[in-house]
């Protein structure tokens, strides 16, 4: 496969981390985001440009899409991989009007405006948003259940404005076992044991990101990550 040039949000940890491992396993160029200190990075990351800032922050989003620019020069992003996120397990009536509004601004804003403004870069490339299956609307997590189904709507939508000129897939996947559950509050219990390995799905979410066709929305549960374990005779894992 020609090498190409990806970028990542969400890149120093979780789902994200895995996604950088595996692109540049496969010898893609990859230019990473993320809201930790590079100091902080995993002592196995690999090295790569890499932007330590936080997308729920004024301003956040366009420094982002600038440092992206700054490293392009010009040059196409083949994929960008919008993968940051962040939500509570709560009812709305625990919510709190900072913490809705950080959501919101991480989960759909940020993503919205750095589709904006990758536009140009993204020609002949792909923008791939990763969604979630609680965009169906999941019980105890309203806010982050309304911002997935509002960046569903979103590509959806720009999927038909840029057919032809930059493909959009919404990637929905189902649990994965990063903690993200865990750390939003959720009361860790049997079904975490059925939670998908990042590293299998971040193979999978690539896979599906960077193939020439391919549907505008993708739902990448347990069947679709059964399949991909089952890989075709002769096919490495990355
Ligand atoms: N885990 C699941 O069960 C699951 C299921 C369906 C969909 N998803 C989706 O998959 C994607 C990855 O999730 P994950 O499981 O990897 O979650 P995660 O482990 O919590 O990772 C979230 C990532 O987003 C970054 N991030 C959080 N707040 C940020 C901010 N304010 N500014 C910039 N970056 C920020 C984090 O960076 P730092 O670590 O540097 O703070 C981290 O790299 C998300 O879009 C999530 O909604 C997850």
């Amino acid at each position: 496969m020609k090498k190409k040039t990806l970028f990542v949000t969400g890149g120093g940890s979780g789902l994200g981390a895995e996604l950088v491992r595996a692109a540049h396993r496969r010898g893609h160029h990859v230019l990473c985001t993320g809201r930790r200190a590079i100091a902080d990075l995993p002592s196995d990351f690999p090295d790569l440009p890499y932007l330590s800032c936080d997308l729920a922050s004024a301003g956040g989003a366009q420094v982002t899409a600038d440092w992206v620019q700054s490293h392009l020069s010009g040059r196409r992003v083949d994929c960008a991989l919008l993968n940051a996120a962040a939500g509570y397990f709560r009812p709305l009536s625990a919510e709190t009007p900072e913490a809705i509004s950080e959501v919101l601004t991480l989960n759909l804003d940020a993503n919205i405006v750095l589709a904006h403004r990758l536009s140009g870069n993204l020609e002949g490339g792909t923008l791939a948003l990763i969604g979630s299956v609680a965009h169906k609307g999941a019980a105890g997590m309203p806010v982050y259940s309304a911002s997935k189904a509002a960046l569903d709507g979103f590509g959806r939508a720009l999927a038909q404005e840029w057919r032809g000129r930059v493909a959009v897939r919404v990637l929905h996947p189902g649990p994965i076992a990063t903690g993200m559950s865990a750390r939003a509050g959720r009361k860790v219990d049997l079904a975490d044991r059925l939670f998908l390995s990042p590293r299998l799905m971040a193979r999978i979410i690539l896979d599906a990101a960077l193939a020439p066709r391919g549907r505008d929305r993708q739902i990448i549960g347990y069947l679709r990550a059964l399949r991909g374990q089952i890989l075709p005779l002769g096919r490495q894992a990355a």
